[in-house]
C-alpha cells in the first residue's frame, strides 16, 4: 500500500536515567495521585550504565494506543499508564486551546504506539519503573509539544519517577495541596557538582523482589507507627541536612545520613505488620563490611543504601573505588568462569593489606554478589537525534532487534 504522507508517523525517541534515593520515599497520602507522606532526595545515575530508551510514534493510521516493554506487548489500560497519557493529552489540548501558535495540533487526536527497553536486566532487581515512567512522560511531552513541570506527570506513573526527570542531585518536595500540583521534583545540584563521587551497584541477587514497593508502602502506612514518626519528625530535618551535605560536598555527612536513612526505611519495613524483609544475609554482610572498613580507616569513606530489594548501592569517592572493589572480590569471590564481575566505569586493580582483611574479618561468601555496576551521577532525560535508534519502524511496530 502506498504510504500517504499524512499517514507518516511522527516518531520521537528519548532516554531517561535510574535514580537512587538517599532520603527514601516510603508511604503515600493519596494513592491515585501518588502523593507522598514525606519529601525525598536522590542521585540520578549515569545513563551510560543504566537507562531506559523509549520511542513514541503517533499516526492517523493507528487504530489504538499500544505499548511494548522489553520486547513484549503489555496492557495499555494499566491505570498508571493511563494517568500519564491522559495528563499529557490534556496539557497538549490546553496549549492548543490557549492559542499557542507554536503548537502543531494535527497529531492531538492520533493514537500512540510506545516501545521501551532497558539497557540493564530487569531481573537484576534494579528499580526500572522510575526510569521507565520518566522516559515515557518525557518522550510523550516531546511528541505532543507539552512543556512545563513534567515531574508532576511522571510522579503519577511511579512516585520515584518524578526524580528521574532531572540529573544530578534531586529532591522531591512532598507538597501540601490536595491536587498534587506542588508535589514535584527539583534539582538541588547538577551532575557536574561532585565529580569525584562514585556509585557502585552490588547486584546481590537475581531474584524478583518479594513485596512490591506499592503494596509494601501501603501496608506500612496502615500499620507502622515508626513510619509516621519518621515522616513527621525525622525526614524534614534530614532533608535539610542532606541538602547542606550535598552542597558542601561533605562526604562523611552525606554518607552517614544516607546509611541512617536506609536503615530507618528498613526498620519501618520491619515495623510493618506483617513485617517486610528486603535485606538478605548478603545485604547484612555488606553493611558489616562498610562499617568495619570505615572504622579501620577512622573515616567515613563508604556508604550503603538499599531499596525494596537486597542489592546494595555503595557511595564512595573515586580514590577509594579500586581498594573497595578488591575487598568485595575478596569476601564475595565471583564464579571463576562467570561473566565480567565489574561492569561500567573501569576500575583499576588494587591490593588489600592483611590488616584490612583482618579488620573486615568475614568468612568469604562465594558468589554472594553476581556483579558490580560502577557508575557516577549523570544527566536527566535526553532526546536521541539519530533516527536509526528508533525502537519502532515507520509502520509503528517494534523493530526486530527490540
Ligand atoms: C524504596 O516509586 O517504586 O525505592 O510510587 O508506588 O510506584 P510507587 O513506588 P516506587 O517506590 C520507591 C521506593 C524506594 C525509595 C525511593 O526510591 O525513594
Amino acid at each position: 500500500m502506498p504510504e500517504d504522507s499524512m499517514d507518516k508517523p511522527n516518531i520521537v525517541t528519548c532516554t531517561a536515567p535510574v535514580n537512587i534515593a538517599v532520603v527514601k520515599y516510603w508511604g503515600k497520602r493519596n494513592e491515585e495521585l501518588i502523593l507522598p507522606i514525606n519529601s525525598s532526595l536522590s542521585v540520578t545515575l549515569h545513563q551510560d550504565q543504566l537507562k531506559t530508551t523509549t520511542t513514541v510514534a503517533t499516526s492517523r493510521s493507528f487504530q489504538e494506543d499500544r505499548i511494548w516493554l522489553n520486547g513484549k506487548e503489555e496492557d495499555i489500560t494499566h491505570p498508571r499508564l493511563q494517568s500519564c497519557l491522559r495528563e499529557i493529552r490534556r496539557l497538549a489540548r490546553k496549549r492548543r486551546n490557549d492559542g499557542d501558535p507554536a503548537m502543531d495540533s494535527t497529531g492531538l487526536s492520533h493514537k500512540v504506539h510506545i516501545c521501551s527497553v532497558n539497557n540493564f536486566p530487569t531481573a537484576a532487581g534494579l528499580a526500572s519503573s522510575a526510569a521507565g515512567f520518566a522516559c515515557l512522560v518525557y518522550t510523550l511531552a516531546r511528541v505532543f509539544g507539552v512543556e512545563g513541570e513534567l515531574s508532576v506527570i511522571a510522579r503519577q506513573g511511579s512516585g520515584s519517577a518524578c526524580r528521574s526527570i532531572y540529573g544530578g542531585f534531586v529532591q522531591w518536595i512532598m507538597g501540601q495541596k490536595d491536587d498534587g500540583k506542588d508535589s514535584l521534583a527539583q534539582q538541588v545540584e547538577p551532575e557536574t557538582h561532585w565529580p569525584e563521587l562514585r556509585i557502585l551497584v552490588l547486584v546481590a541477587s537475581a531474584e524478583r523482589k518479594p513485596v512490591g514497593s506499592t503494596s509494601g508502602m501501603q501496608t506500612s502506612v496502615q500499620t507502622s507507627r515508626l513510619l509516621k514518626h519518621r515522616a513527621e519528625s525525622v525526614v524534614p530535618g534530614r532533608m535539610e541536612e542532606m541538602i547542606k551535605a550535598v552542597r558542601r560536598k561533605d562526604f562523611a555527612a552525606f554518607a552517614e545520613l544516607t546509611m541512617k536513612d536506609s536503615n530507618q526505611f528498613h526498620a519501618t519495613c520491619l515495623d510493618t505488620y506483617p513485617p517486610i524483609f528486603y535485606l538478605n544475609y548478603v545485604s547484612q554482610q555488606i553493611i558489616n563490611v562498610v562499617h568495619r572498613y570505615n572504622r579501620h580507616y577512622r573515616e567515613t569513606r563508604l556508604a550503603y543504601t538499599f531499596d525494596a530489594g537486597p542489592n546494595a548501592v555503595i557511595f564512595t569517592l573515586q580514590q577509594h573505588v579500586p581498594e573497595f572493589v578488591q575487598v568485595v572480590q575478596h569476601f564475595f569471590p565471583p564464579e571463576t568462569n562467570g561473566g565480567q564481575f565489574i561492569k561500567g566505569l573501569p576500575v583499576n586493580p588494587a591490593a588489600i593489606t592483611e590488616e584490612l582483611k583482618q579488620a573486615v574479618g568475614l568468612e568469604p561468601m562465594p558468589k554472594g554478589i553476581s556483579y558490580i555496576i560502577s557508575t557516577k551521577a549523570g544527566p536527566g532525560p535526553c532526546v536521541v537525534t539519530d533516527p536509526t535508534q528508533h525502537l519502532l519502524r515507520s509502520d509503528g511496530l517494534p523493530k526486530e532487534t527490540v
